[in-house]
């Protein structure tokens, strides 16, 4: 098994490289800039990986850089600026694809322009297979499995705010500054509305309560295509809602390219996922772990070698519909990471 991560020179990228290193699968690395592949796969101990140079200009060369490769990880952001090539890239060159984006709006078009090319070629596209549109997804359908018909699915991000890249920062700058969070509503999508203040979750496993707000998260777009629910909507702390929409250029270029070592292994996620049906029942899930970003990129490995070694049907597909959600969370454990779900 080969595969390829794209943007291997980032921060997500050379985590990925890393990762297929200690998961003992060959790694291809490919980036627009030679120098700084070399640069990464040497962090990343993977001084044997195949480096491959190949920017976004020209279609024919990206495509010929996946070539033998039977998986791509695509870790280069903005995703809404760069990511679409690679997508296309993948596809010609008959390799399946996942990435770690979080932008709602690119995570939507990509799941619905790449579907007829993907099934034509034989392969399955999964955007989002990042530590929030992952064990996002995944919960959002083990909630929903408990319920049979859904009312009403919430599906939060409840991190505190910190430990993110540059790269984060820019791609939220990016994205958000073009969109409205989105919610399902009623069968289609539509502007989540804007008066959600004082809206408050209950943190698990104690009384606490967090402000939340209306967020455009992964999970808006891809579960209502597996769950059958009136509504689904996102949100995320009120706090890291107002850092990521109050993010300059000036202030993008003042975060750190990478979170050092200790941030990473002291920042926990949290993915929750609540839902309730026509009667009143309601069933929350919750996932967590520590380090955000190792945990993208063990869930984006495993998942593109999920796709090479046990295969998907073809086509773009969430991640809740490429891999069974219980055992997919179940992986990440080793990683530190546990699930649950209850009856609230
Ligand atoms: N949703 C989540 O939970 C989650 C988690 C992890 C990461 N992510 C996303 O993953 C992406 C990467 O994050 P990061 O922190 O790794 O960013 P990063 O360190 O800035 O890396 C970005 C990568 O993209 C490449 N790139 C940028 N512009 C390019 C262009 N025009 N042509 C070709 N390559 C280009 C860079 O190549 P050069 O080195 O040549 O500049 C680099 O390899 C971001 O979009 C981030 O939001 C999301």
């Amino acid at each position: 098994m080969r595969i390829a991560v794209y943007g291997a020179s980032g921060f997500t990228g050379g985590l990925a490289l890393a990762e297929l290193r200690r998961r003992g699968i060959a790694a291809v690395a490919v980036g627009r800039d030679g120098e700084r592949l070399r640069e990464a796969a040497d962090r990343a101990g993977a001084r044997d990986a195949d480096l491959r140079i190949a920017g976004l200009g020209d279609h024919a060369v990206l495509a010929d850089a996946f070539h033998g490769c039977d998986a791509v990880v695509n870790c280069a952001g903005p995703f809404a600026l760069w990511g679409e090539p690679v997508v296309r890239a993948a596809i010609a060159a008959g390799c399946h694809y996942v990435d770690t984006t979080g932008e709602q709006g690119y995570l939507r078009h990509v799941l619905d322009a790449f579907d007829a090319d993907a099934r034509r070629a034989g392969v399955t596209v999964v955007p989002g297979l990042a530590d929030d549109g992952g064990p996002g997804d995944l919960i959002a359908a083990l909630v929903a499995a408990r319920l049979g018909d859904v009312d009403d699915l919430l599906v939060a991000d409840l991190r505190r705010p910190g430990a993110v890249s540059r790269g984060t920062a820019r791609s939220m700058a990016a994205a958000g500054g073009a969109a409205v969070p989105l919610e399902y509503r009623d069968g289609g999508w539509a502007a989540a509305p804007a008066d959600d203040t004082g809206r408050t979750i209950a943190l698990p496993g104690g009384p606490e309560k967090v402000a939340v707000a209306s967020f455009a998260l992964p999970g808006v777009v891809t579960v209502p295509r597996h769950v059958r629910a009136r509504r689904v909507r996102g949100a995320i702390r009120t706090e890291v809602a107002a850092l990521f929409g109050g993010l300059t250029a000036d202030a993008v270029e003042s975060v750190p390219e990478r979170p050092d070592e200790a941030s990473r292994a002291g920042a926990r996620w949290l993915m929750l996922a609540e839902a309730s049906d026509r009667s009143g029942r309601t069933v929350r899930g919750e996932v967590t772990g520590t380090d955000g970003y190792g945990t993208t990129a063990v869930i984006a490995v495993e998942g593109a070698r999920r796709l090479v070694a046990d295969g998907a049907p073809a086509g773009t597909r969430t991640p809740a519909e490429a891999f069974d959600p219980a055992d997919l969370l179940g992986f990440l454990a080793a990683s530190g990471a546990s699930w649950r779900v209850e009856d609230a």
